[in-house]
């Protein structure tokens, strides 16, 4: 196992009704930003009600923050931030919002030029570049991506998409109420399964460490998911199953399972080129490419690959090569049973867009990508191709 530091100063306040405990972790006087995206937690009267539990703390509001969270919109909330002198944020809504909110606070405090906090990469943003930032608690609607619980965002710029890390981007509170997702629509339900699961792959399918106990709470994420998956897409209001879906997507990216592990990210890395061209989701993007990169890197990851099969396929008979072939076909199969396509013809994308795509990932430096950062733009292309 590799050496880690574990740092995680998140609280999570899981279950039914558990707005009112904002009052705990939000001083009577601040001056509070409620973040939200288009119109779903307003529909749904989640708004109100979290301004209802504020009472007569003064509340401004910041709505508009779209999917996949564009810098032109969140400089806009850093604006509110700064001019009416926010003290605290609270984030209504997914990966987005949150992601979103997690810029809105770090930029509050930069006096830099915004765009600066885009050149990072998965280098964390030095502390004494940001200073102090607004805190922020968070009230989820949707999971996937594990926002909610570490200190990463993804913010859309131009044409690409910008990860950004701080410690000062972990949420003080989030609050995890499976009721809240009941009104998701059943696509969103299937991202999200897929994100976590994806999310537990690009941490737990690399090389063999003998990190035991990380591949095991990994093994356990991801045999949770396919066995709540499709139930999770069919029953909107099936409390139990919403509850394990959520706690396994903040599981799966909470800095828990990567600790002392390698991690690859290549499906995320290339599936952020897909959303940035096509405005393909994020989970879609990732149903796409991780099949077809499992299948081009078999050789890579053939360890674990077959530990990958026989612990959570429980695929016991078979050549090497069936097991794995085995396990790649009930992963796209498991992602299809949730109403997701699996190949870029699905999503009308051809072979002549592979080269577009290739170009964007050369332009934002995605030429060494994966877990041993052999990954090639070359290799990059095969999978795209394979995945046709
Ligand atoms: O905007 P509204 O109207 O709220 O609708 C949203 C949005 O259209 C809707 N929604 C959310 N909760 C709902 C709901 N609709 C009805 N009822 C509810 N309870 O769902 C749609 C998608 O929301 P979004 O936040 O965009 O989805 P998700 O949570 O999948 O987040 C995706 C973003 O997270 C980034 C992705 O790149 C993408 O930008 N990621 C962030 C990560 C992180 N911070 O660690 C890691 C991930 O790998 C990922 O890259
Ligand atoms: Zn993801």
């Amino acid at each position: 196992m590799f050496n880690f530091d574990f740092y995680n100063p998140t609280r999570i306040l899981f279950g039914k009704d558990r707005l009112e405990s904002i009052n705990k972790f939000v001083s009577d006087e601040a001056n509070v930003l409620i973040t939200y995206g288009g119109s779903s937690a307003k529909r749904s009267g989640l708004i109100d009600k979290v301004k209802t539990v504020l009472g007569n703390r003064k509340i401004h509001e910041f709505g508009g923050i779209e999917s996949n969270p564009h810098f032109e919109t969140l400089v806009k909330a850093v604006e509110v931030v700064r001019n009416e002198h926010i003290d605290f944020i609270i984030a209504i809504g997914g990966g987005s919002v949150i992601d979103g909110t997690k810029f809105i606070t770090l930029a509050s405090s930069y006096d830099g030029d915004l765009h600066d906090l885009l050149k990072y990469g998965f280098t964390p943003i030095p502390l004494d570049t940001i200073g102090k930032s607004v805190p922020f608690g968070t009230v989820l609607t949707l999971p996937a991506t594990g926002s909610e619980m570490n200190n990463g965002a993804v913010i859309s710029y131009a044409q690409g998409k910008y990860s950004v890390f701080s410690e000062l981007a972990f949420p003080v509170f989030s609050i995890l109420d499976p009721t809240l997702t009941y009104t998701l629509p059943k696509t969103q339900v299937a991202n999200g399964v897929i994100d976590a699961f994806v999310h537990t792959i690009e941490q737990y399918l690399t090389y063999p460490v003998d990190g035991r106990v990380q591949d095991r709470i990994s093994e356990g994420i991801l045999q949770t998911l396919i066995e709540i998956g499709e139930t999770a897409v069919l029953e909107s209001d099936n409390y139990d199953v919403r509850a394990n879906l959520m706690w396994s997507a903040t599981l799966a990216l909470n800095g828990l399972i990567c600790a002392g592990v390698p991690q690859d990210w290549a499906a995320h890395m290339i599936g952020h080129e897909l959303t940035a061209l096509y405005n393909i989701d994020h989970g879609q993007s990732l149903a796409i490419i991780l099949p077809a990169l499992l299948d081009i890197r078999r050789e890579q990851k053939r360890a674990k690959l077959l530990q990958y099969a026989e612990r959570v396929w429980h695929i016991g008979k078979g050549s090497e090569d069936e097991k794995i072939d085995l396990a790649i076909c009930r992963t796209k199969a498991f992602f299809e049973s949730l109403g997701v396509k699996t190949n870029l013809s699905g999503y009308g994308i051809g072979a002549d867009k592979i080269p577009v795509i290739i170009k964007q990932l050369e332009a934002h430096g995605m030429t060494t990508l994966s877990e041993t950062r052999d990954i090639t733009l070359e290799i990059s292309q095969k999978i795209l191709e394979r995945a046709l």
